[in-house]
């Protein structure tokens, strides 16, 4: 995609660069950039990024539920500079929000991983890596430095678990995500019928009907096949000493439903640093995490890719923050769009966000400049509706409904 580069314009006193002007201009909010990403990935690859499971219906109301959170501005409290520092696990962030784990990513746009964990970096915000991304720990931790987490799909070959968490501790990684909730894979049925044959735990053979939809993407074709198509970077050496002539089943055979209380006990002893459980919905999960010491909880419902009918995560938070008392991180993840959405997700009860799909979209739609407009328009959102609402700060805008 090219923009014609304008001269460099200033308006209320801030100067903005051309090119940034006319992106900005172009593509304002991040929904915007979810039909040009639609039209520049082969149709499996969208359907694998976008689907929920079954009906789409737990998506659906996340989005619903977001939707009707209605924030009550207060006015002549003078002029207000949001300052949008936020403090988690001994550290400050410039924002309230980070990069969700995707799996996958760089099948989704070719080195997807290092364009956000480059953008996260940058503006100061976490950037989680899934163990099943396309890049590997090493190399994002060099683009995200200090802003790189791992997500971590408990492997069921404990020597495995344990030097991917050697890979992370030794690439500067201080804190790692178990996610909880993927006891098995789901049907995905959208992304079925798109013809997806995705994943670390499906089928993935490459049929005609593949082939096709990803000629009619020769952009998106051609870099794929120069990143060398479908990469598991994190796992390929354990497949290898396996002698795994199947890296996907391979894959799948570690991951699938290994986790268990015991094992996430193993996992804690086998970490030092901070270690959050994600996917949790219940409460007594996540008081019983919390008593083993895990530092943090996502509460999600996995962006309603695996159960239909789990509820949507922000009504959920009352319960979880009975059950684990004031001072565990809650941080929320599954539809968030925005940073109107941020803001009302904090103001619902989380301490933190994560965007999973909003990032994606921008990285597939423009490439490397993706993952910087996607930043920019979030930190953009969040300060204009903390201004709007006369909020000066996150502790501010936890504060609004409580
Ligand atoms: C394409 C895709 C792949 C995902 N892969 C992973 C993964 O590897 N590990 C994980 O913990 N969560 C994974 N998730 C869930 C996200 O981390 C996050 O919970 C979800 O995307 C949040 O919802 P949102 O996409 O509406 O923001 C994935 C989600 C999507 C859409």
């Amino acid at each position: 995609m090219r923009f014609r580069q304008a001269k460099n314009i200033t308006l209320g006193g801030r100067r903005f660069r051309g090119n940034h002007m006319s992106l900005m201009n172009k593509y304002p909010r991040l929904t915007d950039l979810e039909a040009p990403a639609a039209r520049r990935i082969p149709k499996f690859v969208f359907a694998y990024l976008d689907s929920g499971t079954g009906q789409d219906q737990a998506k659906d109301h996340n989005r619903a539920y977001l939707d009707g959170i209605e924030l009550t501005p207060q006015f002549m409290r003078g002029r207000v500079n949001p300052d949008l520092t936020t403090k988690l696990f001994g550290h400050s962030y410039n924002a309230p929000f980070g990069v969700a784990p995707i799996g996958l990513s760089s099948l989704i746009w070719p080195g997807a991983e290092s364009i956000l964990g480059a953008a996260a970096k940058a503006h100061g915000f976490p950037y989680i890596l899934s163990t099943v991304a396309g890049e590997s720990l090493e190399m994002v931790a060099k683009a995200a430095g200090e802003m790189a987490w791992f997500q971590l799909y408990a492997p069921k070959d404990r020597e495995v678990m344990t030097d991917l968490l050697r890979r992370a501790k030794e690439n500067g990684y201080e804190t790692i995500v178990v996610t909880a909730d993927v006891p098995a894979p789901s049907r995905r049925e959208s992304m079925r019928i798109a013809g997806a044959p995705l994943g670390s735990r499906g089928n993935s053979s490459f049929t005609p009907r593949v082939i096709w939809q990803s000629m009619l993407r020769p952009q998106w074709a051609v870099r794929t096949l120069l990143n060398g198509g479908a990469r598991f970077r994190n796992m390929e050496p354990y497949a290898k000493q396996a002698s795994a002539d199947n890296l996907t089943k391979f894959i799948g055979e570690q991951l699938n439903g290994s986790l268990d209380w015991n094992y996430l006990a193993e996992i804690r002893k086998s970490w030092h640093g901070k270690m959050l459980l994600k996917g949790i919905l219940h409460g007594q999960d996540a008081a019983r995490a919390v008593k083993m010491g895990i530092d943090g909880i996502v509460v999600s419902n996995h962006g309603g890719r695996q159960l239909d009918a789990a509820p949507s995560p922000l009504t959920r938070i009352g319960s979880i923050r009975a059950a684990v008392g004031a001072d565990v991180p809650l941080i929320v993840d599954s539809g968030i769009r925005s940073g109107l959405d941020v803001v009302r997700a904090l103001s619902a009860g989380a301490d933190f966000v994560l965007l999973g799909r909003a990032f994606m979209y921008a990285v597939a739609a423009l490439g490397n400049k993706g993952g910087e407009h996607a930043a920019t328009i979030l930190l953009e959102e969040v300060r204009d509706v903390m201004a709007q609402l006369g909020l000066k700060t996150i502790e501010d805008v936890k504060q609004l409904n409580r």
